[in-house]
């Protein structure tokens, strides 16, 4: 079973976070795509495209003569990114509402990949095994996750801080962000495990790259965190009432903004782990 449900929501603030997070990852996530061989003329299925971000960019790689679809398990957030791909005038690209399990295509594809989608799996490696199916007999299996190290550093002495200099509000932000995830079921140390996720799916040992998000104050981090907090405060409160309640969440941009201007530190994100194979069929 590969249907999960998508903790987060669809909501506005979502869909906007989703946007900031693309952001904060094109780059990282562009060298990955071509690091597992994207280029000109290939055929590419997103999972889990959400707004369609990924879609969008393998849509810019492959060209006209590529054919990029983009599914997604929502049809909300499929009209969204629809609209959104619209105004990038891309004939090869299209989106469909399906999730993986319900999907069936009448061609494999060059590269099947999903950002940010095994780690709202419960079980990842049958999520892979059945994306890979998808795949072409010499064509490539991408999943693109986040890795948060801290999740595997029990040891409180390694563990880092999320701001340089460091800020309690942005680190305890990020904090209750983790904990968010981790109460809703997510498991964000799901980038440190995928050579053990590819192998349980029956795939050969993949090709790793890390990306480590990193920016100043005055970047879209404060927002970020904010809203990805935003998305989690109905998993805290079911967990955590009280520490829900203590979050203030519509003040804490600002706040989160002005400490962190008035220390100008340097922001980390959530790193992000890009793991490939080919699939010999
Ligand atoms: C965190 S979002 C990531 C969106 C996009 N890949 C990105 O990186 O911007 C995860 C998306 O995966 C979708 N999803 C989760 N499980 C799915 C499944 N089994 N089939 C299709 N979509 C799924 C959710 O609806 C959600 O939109």
């Amino acid at each position: 079973m590969t249907t999960s449900t998508y903790v987060l929501g669809h909501d506005p603030y979502e869909i906007r976070r989703l946007t900031i997070q693309s952001q904060v990852f094109a780059g990282g996530t562009e060298r990955i795509l071509r690091a597992a061989g994207l280029g000109a003329g290939h055929s590419v299925l997103d999972i889990g495209t959400g707004a369609g971000d990924v879609a969008m960019m393998a849509a810019e790689l492959t060209g006209v003569t590529g054919d990029v679809l983009g599914i997604d398990q929502s049809p909300a957030i499929v009209d969204v990114a629809r609209e959104r791909a619209g105004r990038t005038r891309h004939p090869h690209l299209r989106f469909q509402a399906a999730s993986l399990d319900s999907f069936s295509a009448s061609a494999s594809f060059d590269l099947v990949v999903g950002r940010y989608v095994l780690v709202h799996q419960q079980d990842p490696a049958a999520f892979v095994r059945q994306a890979a199916k998808f795949v072409r007999p010499g064509g490539a299996i991408l999943f693109i996750e986040p890795n948060v190290a801290e999740l595997t550093r029990p040891d409180e002495a390694l563990r880092e801080t999320w701001s340089n200099p460091p800020v309690t509000l942005y680190d305890e932000t990020a904090k209750q962000v983790v904990l968010g995830f981790s109460l809703a079921g997510v498991a964000l140390s799901c980038g440190g495990r995928l050579v053990d996720v590819f192998q349980a799916a029956g795939l050969s040992e993949p090709s790793l790259l890390c990306e480590m998000p990193m920016a100043g104050p005055q970047s879209d981090f404060a927002e970020l965190m904010t809203l990805t907090l935003r998305s989690l405060l109905p998993a805290l409160e079911h967990h955590a009432a009280e520490l829900a309640a203590d979050i203030e969440i519509e003040t804490l941009h600002t706040r989160l903004r002005n400490a962190l201007l008035a220390t100008r530190s340097q922001l980390r994100f959530a790193d992000l782990v890009g793991a490939w194979t080919t699939v010999t069929g």
